[in-house]
């Protein structure tokens, strides 16, 4: 299904409606992710991701940390593997108390991981794969459990007003169940990741949803979320949804009733103000704060600082795209640092920073040789546009072709198992 009713932005986020001008205003001053270069701001939320993000501006506005290179090293010390492509090549590039994390790990504490998806759409795009990715490494590095959350409450509540009228819930349930189906062919260990939309799961969040509300004030949901009087009263309350399942105590079948097992969250940076506002509350609850690893985000086809839209097919490559869809839309519609001539480009090269091909190469080709050879070769002038979007072409259709693979084995049956509320394997 590829019922892609989103909007997304260059960066493939969601606009939502949710922050209607006034709010846009308030997050963009209060979680501006910094000027870019040519002093445009770049807004980050949860909701929106536009213009050219300073990434590392972002850390120093969301007092986030930088992953060293000590970090890095840490990782494969602690996995005996050598760092995942996300780690090595810094698109994973901030973090919150990783290091406590794997400090209290080294000493024998448990940890689990939580990330999750909010299903607007039926199809995930390749943005969406980038964490999914990074939690399943993870999760096979140190054989830990993993929850996903798919909060269709939150794309009901936070959609945006489209033609024909709102979506009814039932469809948002809908997509999280075929969202799963492409998140579980990723290759989550059956033994240890549950699965669970908030529609279905709330009872056992409930008790942490209200502990979360009752300690933080509208004023704080406002300040760091935007929120308005107008917004509906569902949006006031969603991020204590978003944060419960950062407290173990949310699945007492797993890590019993009063647990206290720290968490581990992967995301893109977009997702940080929910867990800020979840930090600030663990401490007043007595529970360990989670630790978070924030990614860069996948740029559109169209590079960064375009906007793209969901219902113009040719703006992303979807996980439902086949190869000759692919191999159009990379040729047609990716962003080239080439030049106008093949003369000129012999002569000065390609710009690697703007290309949007080069960019995608980045975070899926594995071979860090062959990469700086393509850089090489490409910024040379040796290499032309179509040879590099060639490689790319290749690699993506065979992503897609394997993940499609994957996908049909996911049958109901299968997914149901991930689905259920059981014990999983510590
Ligand atoms: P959603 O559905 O917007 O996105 C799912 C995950 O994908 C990340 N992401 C991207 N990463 C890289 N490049 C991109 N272009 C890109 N676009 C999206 C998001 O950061 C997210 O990690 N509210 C959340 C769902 C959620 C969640 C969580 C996410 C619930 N609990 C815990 C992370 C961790 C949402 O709507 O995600």
């Amino acid at each position: 299904m590829s019922s892609n009713t989103e909007e997304l932005t260059s960066n493939g986020k969601t606009m939502s409606s949710c922050i209607n001008k006034s709010a846009t205003t308030t997050v963009t001053s209060e979680l501006e992710s910094g000027n870019n270069k040519s002093g445009e701001p770049a807004t980050v939320t949860p909701w929106e991701v536009s213009g050219k993000v300073d990434y590392a501006k972002l850390i120093e506005q969301f007092g986030s940390r930088a992953i060293s290179q000590e970090l890095v090293a840490r990782f494969e010390a602690l996995t005996g593997q050598q760092a995942h492509v996300f780690l090595r090549r810094g698109i994973f590039f901030s973090h919150r108390d990783l290091k406590e994390l794997l400090d209290k790990y080294e000493k024998g504490e448990e940890f689990y991981l939580y990330t999750g998806r909010g299903p607007s759409s039926g199809a995930l795009h390749m943005g969406h794969l980038v964490p999914f990715i990074f939690t399943q490494y993870l999760q096979s590095a140190f054989k830990v459990p993993c929850v996903i959350q798919l909060t269709d409450d939150e794309k009901f509540l936070f959609a945006k007003p489209r033609k024909g009228g709102p979506l009814p819930l039932s469809e948002y349930m809908k997509f999280g169940r075929e969202n799963a189906r492409d998140i579980v062919a990723i290759g989550f260990d059956p033994e240890r990741t549950f699965i669970f939309a908030d529609t279905s799961y709330i009872q056992h969040l409930y008790p942490n949803v209200l502990q979360i509300q009752r300690l933080t004030t509208y004023n704080q949901a406002k300040g760091i979320f935007g929120f308005t009087d107008s917004d509906n009263i569902g949006k006031h309350g969603f991020p204590a949804v978003q944060a419960a399942p950062a407290f173990s105590s949310s699945f007492p079948q797993i890590f019993g009733i009063d647990s206290n097992v720290r968490c581990l969250i992967p995301c893109a940076i977009d997702q940080d103000p929910y867990f800020r506002m979840t930090r600030d509350v663990a401490s007043k609850m007595g529970r360990h704060k989670p630790a978070l690893l924030h990614s860069k985000f996948f740029p559109a086809l169209q590079g960064e600082g375009t906007k793209m839209s969901a219902s113009v097919q040719e703006s992303a490559i979807f996980l439902d795209d086949t190869d000759k869809k692919i191999k159009t839309k990379i040729n047609k519609y990716a962003f080239s640092g080439g030049r106008a001539t093949v003369e000129e480009h012999r002569e000065l090269g390609g710009d690697c920073d703007i290309d949007v091909a080069y960019k995608y190469l980045t975070f899926f080709l594995d071979d860090d040789e062959e990469l700086e050879r393509i850089r090489s070769e490409y910024s040379s002038g040796n290499m032309l546009t179509g040879e590099l979007k060639k490689i790319l072409i290749t690699i993506l259709q065979k992503m897609v072709r394997e993940h499609r693979e994957k996908k049909e084995a996911v049958t109901d049956e299968v997914l149901d198992q991930f689905f259920a509320i059981r014990k999983l394997k510590l």
